[in-house]
């Protein structure tokens, strides 16, 4: 089943539902991803789409789609390197890390690179402190990560695409 057919039965689920049964609101998260998978990202429309289905505001799918980092409000590259800032990566180079990002992607932070294929971006705390610095790779956890292993990573990446 692919992303449009499960989103249609989640739909279809829904539907079967009071306007106010909780279950109505836990599927917001399920549909933002699927909306994202399908589109790349969440644009107006999608918020209005989620909130239309869930019955919860479009202010209200808006604030949970800016709450979580893994949603995407702004078009991201095909391929998603989230690297960790937070204390314990921050401690063992983040920075440079980010710094590498963003010369061998050849795309500034939060930018998409003119052939789409990139988005590098910083994030919070990942839960790989044990492996810092540690990123994400289109939602693969990458730890202990260095500028070599870094660049290996994206040349694989480019070589693939
Ligand atoms: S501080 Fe980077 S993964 Fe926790």
């Amino acid at each position: 089943m692919n992303d449009e057919s499960n989103r249609q039965a989640l739909q279809e689920d829904l539907a079967q539902l009071p306007a106010t049964d909780p279950q109505r609101r836990a599927a917001i998260v399920p549909m933002m991803q699927s909306l994202q998978a399908e589109r790349g990202y969440l644009d107006d429309k999608s918020i209005k789409e989620v909130a239309q289905v869930t019955g919860l505001s479009t202010t209200e799918v808006e604030e949970l789609a800016t709450f979580y980092s893994l949603i995407y409000r702004y078009p991201a590259g095909r391929h998603v390197l989230r690297v960790c800032d937070s204390l314990c990566c921050g401690l063992r180079g983040a920075d440079r890390l980010l710094q590498a990002a963003e010369k061998y992607s050849g795309v500034s932070l939060g930018k998409v690179s003119p052939d789409g294929a990139f988005s590098v971006l910083p994030s919070i705390c990942l839960g790989l402190c044990d492996q810092a610095p540690a990123a994400l790779l289109d939602g693969e956890a990458v730890g202990s990560l260095d500028e070599a292993a870094l660049q290996a990573l994206l040349q694989r990446l480019q070589q693939e695409d």
